[in-house]
């Protein structure tokens, strides 16, 4: 099955900053994933260029914002939720950030976070065997329903912009 395929989105540049400029600056720093109303984005006309580009206006489900610092992996997970895929929009920092695929060998245990998010099915690194990796460089349609993590070994602190697609296949 295929897990990932980068796209172009070619006023790339303007969007990224545009993003940045409605992310608080005191959420840009610690490592964290959080939502900003979909509403935020979808008065950005680079925002609404990118979706008419890449034909997914009608597709857009939510909108994460996740902060990766310096030398940070995020645990290995499958996303919860009816949205096996997401467009990941490198914002910061992301050029040498990973994110990674893999095939576990136990079942997953369900972590709760009712107060920020759906939840997750955890995987101990150890019982894991890495399949794929992408160097999240790029804009990117990814499936979030395959076990994956986020490692960034770089100094810089990585933004990166998910966008969860409603009744989307790729
Ligand atoms: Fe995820």
């Amino acid at each position: 099955m295929k897990l990932y395929q980068q796209v172009d989105i070619p006023n790339l540049a303007d969007l990224q900053a545009a993003i940045l400029s409605i992310i608080p600056t005191n959420r840009k720093t610690e490592t964290d994933l959080f939502y900003l109303p979909i509403g935020y984005y979808m008065v950005l006309p680079e925002f609404l260029e990118m979706l008419e580009i890449l034909n997914l206006t009608d597709h857009v489900g939510t909108v994460a914002t996740t902060v990766v610092a310096p030398g940070v992996s995020l645990p290995i997970h499958e996303d919860s939720g009816d949205m096996p895929w997401s467009l990941n929009i490198p914002c910061q920092g992301c050029e040498g950030t990973y994110i990674a695929w893999y095939k576990p060998n136990i079942k997953s245990t369900y972590v709760d976070r009712a107060e920020k998010d759906t939840g997750y099915y955890y995987y101990p690194l150890e019982a894991c065997e890495e399949i794929e990796r992408l160097d999240m460089a790029g804009p990117a349609i990814v499936n979030i329903h395959t076990p994956h993590g986020v490692i960034n070994p770089t100094d810089q602190t990585r933004i990166l912009t998910a966008i969860r697609l409603r009744n989307f296949e790729l």
